[in-house]
């Protein structure tokens, strides 16, 4: 049985009792609304740890005005069942009030010119502060082994694992392969928000990707070229605006000039109400 717990109080409570029985406790922090990425952190997690919970929290610290907060999917009955199946043992769907009671006013930045302002972080400039404080506070409640998070949001994994490396966390985050629809599309919460006819368009970032993959495989090091054919594959897809498309280094995520070493390829694609995102490591 999966129980839904939604005070911090109780969460710590399970968390103390899991500690004494010598369990080691698995993490996954969501948004809810799952799909096969999801439960595909919530079945490692099984695997790996003796406890798993998984939260669910619309943050809304990292929605910026004018962004999806209010749109955003919420089916907690369905995401239940679905944790349930992956036999998840707790399932914390904290209020916003719990998780920022009047008065809340303490956020967790990184350094101007680090990882959060690469990226993403040039479109949405305070997102990955509200990202690190709702995840430093999830990982103070829960106080995990180890931390599940998806490559699809490398950016993401890369800050958090900055912060608890900085802030002497004592947590091991893993990064878990992107789970993709059949015809390559990353599964995301968003996708609803894709119509039939942009669904279709939303393959051509994995084709885009993909295609960038097979390049590099056959000797292409030159990144200028490569987003060149990113670029031109996106580009045939009416209505796919660019946000970026970026070869980077994939510690740094510092724009490289030649591909050698352990490189990221990612961009962010706005189709109709969507703003999609995608990355493969070459
Ligand atoms: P959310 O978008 O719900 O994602 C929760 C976790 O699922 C993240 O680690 C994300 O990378 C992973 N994930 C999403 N799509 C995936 C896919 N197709 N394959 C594999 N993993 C996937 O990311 C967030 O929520 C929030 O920012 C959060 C970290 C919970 C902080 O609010």
């Amino acid at each position: 049985m999966t129980v839904l717990v939604e005070t911090i109080k109780e969460v710590r409570e399970y968390v103390r009792n899991w500690r004494k029985e010598g369990k080691k406790v698995g993490f996954v922090p969501t948004m809810g609304a799952f799909h096969a990425g999801h439960l595909s952190l919530m079945a490692q997690a099984r695997k790996d740890c003796g406890a798993v919970i998984v939260s669910i929290f619309v943050n809304p610290l990292q929605f910026a005005a004018g962004e999806d907060y209010d749109r955003y999917p919420r089916q907690l009955p369905r995401d239940l069942k679905m944790a349930e199946a992956e036999k998840a043992d707790i399932v914390f769907s904290p209020s916003v009030a719990e998780m920022y009671p009047k008065g809340f006013a303490t956020h967790v930045i990184q350094d101007k010119n680090g990882l959060p302002s690469k990226l993403c972080g040039q479109f949405r400039p305070d997102h990955f502060t509200g990202v690190m404080t709702v995840v430093a506070k999830l990982f103070n409640i829960v106080r995990p082994d180890l931390a599940y998070f998806g490559q699809k949001d490398y950016q993401q994994f890369l800050i958090i694992r900055r912060m608890a490396t900085d802030l002497n966390m004592d947590v091991e985050t893993r990064l878990m392969p992107t789970v993709r629809e059949d015809d390559g599309l990353a599964m995301s919460s968003r996708n609803i928000y894709l119509g039939p006819k942009q669904r279709k368009d939303a393959t051509g970032l994995h084709r885009a990707l993909k295609r960038a993959e097979e390049m590099v495989n056959s000797g292409e090091s030159s990144a200028a070229t490569v987003v060149g054919e990113i670029r031109r594959v996106i580009n045939r897809v009416k209505g796919a605006r660019i946000d970026y498309i970026a070869i980077v280094n994939a510690e740094t995520l510092e724009p490289v000039k030649e591909i050698k070493g352990k490189t990221l390829v990612a961009l962010a694609v706005r189709i109709g109400k969507a703003r999609l995102i995608d990355n493969v490591l070459v």
